[in-house]
């Protein structure tokens, strides 16, 4: 399985291959190996698609070659672009085998068995009624001390640039005792921060047993109960629906990271009211505020679209001041791409690609210089870090600051999967130095 895009492609890539292990698929680092091909794709930006084209060219000549073998391989298109364009892929590509999107994974053992007996492609793009979550087996930790956890999927906000309404279809959350239960096996397995995930996780409202609903920042409060879950994350957020619960959680949930990542994507009024979000500087400004005030020590990351329709120089300097005042410590930014189908692709005022260009590297450059500052100020501090892996030298480990800093350190395996205090040696644009203070360490949390 190959993803594209967002974690939550990251995280069904896992499920689809939880789903296939009891029909006997396991899976490999190759192309060339694989009995079942999956391209899990995004649709969110141009680019993206295009990737996904070219890819499928090249396991074309993989797939021929071993037509007249006795393991011919089954090609499919799963994700946004079978979603949002199936027919246009079968088109395209009429030699893949399957084309299916994100809301009818669970039925892929079906769709390969399907794939195996007639001639032709499987096509699965409906929104089926019932969900998906209710046909797939229990996540499992996987040696892992990090995970993802779907807790809502689906965006009703339909900005006027984005696809993910039409892609992943309408806002629906997962009732909360499943969630709870997916919480506690990930974390019965040794896993030690959950990261709950949501195309609009904010707008999370899920049934409890007792007939009522709790929001996200209830959810949040049920989870750090769990003994063993250690750190607490969420993305994505829509601003305008940022409530006093979640904000609350923030200040009353030590468990919760102090690190938030919340879109803003322009510092401009009428661009927002163009791109229908629904925020106004002000209002994103006072959410900062009262979020600082509930956790004194949280930081910002967001999501920027330059070139806009209609985007003039003033517009894209009111982002850039936005960027200093916030001091936002790290985000993703983007040219906007025009999307078939969305309004703002329709619109006059066309920003010229030159522009666009332009912009996205003024924006960049400021975005890294206040990164490379945050992570300055960190030299010298101790941080307490989630160790989950090995570095690339011997001896070397790697983890997580609260704030999602990679930080490097050689300290024995042993600590990997605990939270421990590191003193912050060197900065460096993308990650930290550290230095482990041997059996005197300290850990953060026992
Ligand atoms: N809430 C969502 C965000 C959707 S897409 C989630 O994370 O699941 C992620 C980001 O891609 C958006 O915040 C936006 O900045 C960018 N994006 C979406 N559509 C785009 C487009 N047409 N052109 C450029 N960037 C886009
Ligand atoms: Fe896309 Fe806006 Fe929803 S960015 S995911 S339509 S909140």
């Amino acid at each position: 399985i190959k993803s594209y895009g967002c974690q939550m492609n990251v995280y069904d890539a896992e499920r689809m291959a939880d789903l296939l292990a009891p029909i006997g698929y396991r899976m490999v680092e190759e192309a060339k190996d694989a009995d079942l091909l999956i391209l899990n794709t995004c649709h969110i930006r141009d680019k993206a698609v295009e990737k996904v084209y070219s890819d499928l060219g090249r396991l074309r000549r993989i797939k021929t070659s071993r037509e007249t073998s006795t393991h011919p391989m089954i090609l499919a298109v799963a994700g946004c672009v079978a979603q949002a364009e199936g027919e246009e892929i079968l088109k395209r590509t009429p030699y893949v085998d399957i084309i299916f999107g994100p809301q009818t994974y669970h039925k892929l053992p079906e769709m390969v068995a399907r794939a195996h007996r007639e001639t032709g492609t499987v096509l699965e793009t409906e929104f089926p009624l019932e969900s998906k979550f209710d046909h797939l087996p229990k996540p499992k930790a996987r040696g892992r001390y990090s995970a993802f956890l779907t807790v809502q999927e689906g965006c009703d906000k339909f900005c006027t640039f984005c696809v993910v309404p039409y892609t992943r279809g309408a806002e629906n959350s997962r009732p909360t005792a499943d969630v709870i239960s997916d919480a506690r096996s990930l974390v019965a397995g040794g896993v030690r921060e959950i990261t709950l995930l949501g195309q609009n996780v904010n707008a999370y409202h899920g049934a409890t047993p007792h007939g009522t609903e709790l929001g996200l920042g209830r959810l949040i409060t049920e989870l750090a109960k769990i003994n063993g879950l250690h750190r607490i994350r969420y993305t994505t957020s829509y601003p305008a629906e940022v409530d006093d619960d979640l904000i609350e959680a923030h200040a009353t949930v030590p468990k919760l990271m102090p690190y938030l990542h919340l879109p803003v994507q322009s510092g401009s009024d009428s661009i927002l009211q163009a791109m229908n979000r629904r925020h106004n500087i002000d209002a994103y400004r006072s959410l900062v505020d009262q979020l600082r005030h509930a956790r004194s020590d949280i930081a910002f990351s967001s999501d920027f679209i330059v070139g806009f329709p209609g985007e003039t120089d003033a517009d894209f300097q009111s982002t850039l001041d936005l960027v200093d005042e916030i001091g936002f410590i790290s985000a993703y930014s983007f040219k906007y791409s025009p999307r078939p189908g969305t309004p703002a692709a329709a619109s006059l005022g066309q920003v010229p690609d030159e522009i666009k260009s332009q912009r996205l590297k003024t924006l960049q450059r400021k975005l890294s210089a206040l990164q490379a500052a945050f992570n300055s100020t960190t030299v010298g501090s101790k941080l307490p870090v989630l160790l989950d892996g090995h570095g690339r030298y011997p001896g070397q480990l790697v983890g997580r600051s609260p704030y999602m800093q990679a930080v490097h350190v050689s300290a024995p395996t042993k600590q990997l999967g605990n939270i421990v205090n590191l003193r912050i040696e060197a900065a460096h644009p993308n990650s930290l130095a550290a230095s482990y203070e041997g059996e005197n360490y300290r850990r953060a949390i026992t």
